[in-house]
């Protein structure tokens, strides 16, 4: 299918309304009325909404508005719940990610995930960082180690971990296992990284830490993160997305939204009024 190179339009509901500083960026994921279903249930309605690539989108709504599913859609982790369907269009670089053509395991070798709870396999450190370089067929102890090294110091955990590669990964605390999983990601050089609230199991500490780490990836890699946290958002992203019962209420450059949203509802909502 045709590549879409344009560059970002950022919806809006007022088409007047100047567009700060997103002329630059380039779409790495585009929808463009793009519906997820359960069965009948459209949990994702209709959204048109491009994730720049490099930087890092942050999704935001209350709970159950559709932000996991569309998350999830990007590297087709829907795909095996039963009843589970498309309509629209979701590109990855301008591909179809539900065309006949593309091939889920490369798919996911571009699009790293890291979930809510921290899920190391109860497998050693090295081992869960080697995973999926394995699975891509790296077999050399001495290619497996280099990265690993690369990727615990990309995680920011290798001063932590590097005299404890060979003990099990579940004796780490919460927000070292956050960081091996983030780390596990990054280890087969993912363009893009889904993150499913990463913070929301973790201390004040550790999500500090994260958000760094988030500030650090940012450039090399397109982040897109759900956040319950508004200042989270506001912190480690540089466009926010509003959503709300399935559809998408406003993106825009995050200090926007945080600061003169264009609709009453994410007003409504960033202020705390529901949620
Ligand atoms: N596996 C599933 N099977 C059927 N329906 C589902 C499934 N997962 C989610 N849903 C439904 O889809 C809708 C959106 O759910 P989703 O998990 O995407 O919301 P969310 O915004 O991530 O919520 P939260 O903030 O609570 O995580 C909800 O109505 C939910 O009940
Ligand atoms: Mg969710």
């Amino acid at each position: 299918m045709a590549v879409m190179t344009g560059n970002i339009t950022i919806q809006s509901c007022k088409p007047t309304d100047p567009q700060p500083s997103t002329a630059d960026w380039k779409a790495h994921v585009r929808a463009e009325d793009f519906s997820v279903f359960y069965h009948r249930n459209e949990a994702v309605k209709k959204v048109t909404l491009d994730i720049p690539v490099g930087q890092v989108t942050a999704i935001i709504g209350p709970s159950g508005c559709g932000k996991s599913t569309l998350l999830r859609a990007i590297n087709r982790m829907n795909d095996l719940i039963p009843g589970c369907h498309t309509t629209g269009l979701l590109a990855l670089d301008g591909v179809d990610i539900y065309g006949p053509q593309i091939d889920v395991t490369a798919l996911r070798r571009k699009v790293g995930m890291v979930f809510q709870k921290p899920n190391p396999f109860p497998k050693t450190v090295f081992d869960n960082v080697a995973y999926g370089p394995r699975i891509h067929g790296v077999r050399r102890r001495a290619h497996l180690a280099e990265i690993v090294e690369r990727s615990c110091r990309q995680a920011a955990l290798w001063e932590e971990v590097k005299d404890r590669l060979h003990e099990n990964a579940l004796g780490l605390s919460g927000g070292q296992q956050q960081r091996l999983c983030i780390a596990r990601a990054l280890a087969v050089e993912p363009e893009l990284l889904l993150m499913d609230e990463p913070t929301s199991a973790l201390d004040p500490i550790a999500t500090d830490r994260i958000e760094s780490l988030i500030a650090e990836l940012r450039g090399r890699y397109t982040i897109a993160i759900v956040t319950h946290n508004m200042q989270q958002a506001a912190r480690v992203s540089n466009l926010t997305a509003f959503m709300y019962m399935g559809e998408l209420v406003e993106a825009a450059v995050t200090d926007r939204i945080f600061t003169n949203p264009q609709q009453r509802l994410t007003q409504e909502y960033i202020t705390g009024r529901f949620g």
